[in-house]
């Protein structure tokens, strides 16, 4: 949240947002929020939750998506599953059609100083300069934070959280 309220704007797409708490707080604190995720039992789970206070998009990162307009994207722990260049460029391609000059990234990944899988799946991990080179030209990366996240069976999780702002 501290990331998401540095940036200017209410209206959010949460990426891979699997059944987060983080929506909760968003509503709370009075966005507008969209969740997108492959996986309809999430959407499922937080619809039960959440109902009409959210809007829900069933949809593959890796695949060009009709998303709407936003003023900031929130990713975490989605991209590193993307392992094939033609996944992180329609990745890209996604989040640059729904937001635009002005708007920004929060992208949160497992850092390159951590674990290389997660649930059995290989992990593309990430530094500052890796993400920067992903989103290419069109994005000025403002902030970066470093820290580690214990996932719920007690491992440690080291993590890179960005602020990107699109040009
Ligand atoms: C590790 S969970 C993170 C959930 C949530 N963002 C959080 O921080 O608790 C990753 C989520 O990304 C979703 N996911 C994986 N690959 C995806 C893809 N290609 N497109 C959209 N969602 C995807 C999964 O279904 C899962 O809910």
């Amino acid at each position: 949240m501290d990331l998401i309220s540095s940036c200017d704007g209410k209206r959010i797409i949460d990426v891979g947002a699997g059944t987060t708490t983080l929506v909760d707080s968003l509503i709370a604190n009075e966005y507008e929020v969209t969740v997108l995720d492959i996986s309809s039992e999430a959407l499922r789970v937080l619809s039960k939750r959440h109902g009409h206070n959210l809007k829900y998009i069933h949809g593959d990162l890796s695949n060009s998506l009709d998303l709407g307009d936003f003023d900031i994207w929130h990713d975490r722990a989605v991209l590193h599953f993307l392992l094939k260049e033609s996944e992180k460029e329609a990745y890209v391609v996604n989040l640059e059609s729904c937001i635009s000059s002005g708007g920004y990234a929060v992208i949160e990944t497992f850092s390159n100083d951590g674990a290389k899988v997660c649930c059995g799946l290989d992990l593309q991990t990430y530094d500052e300069n890796m993400l920067i080179d992903l989103l290419g030209e069109n994005w000025i990366l403002i902030d970066s934070i470093r820290h580690t996240h214990i996932n719920p069976f007690g491992g440690e999780r080291p993590y890179i959280s960005t602020i990107f702002k699109r040009i």
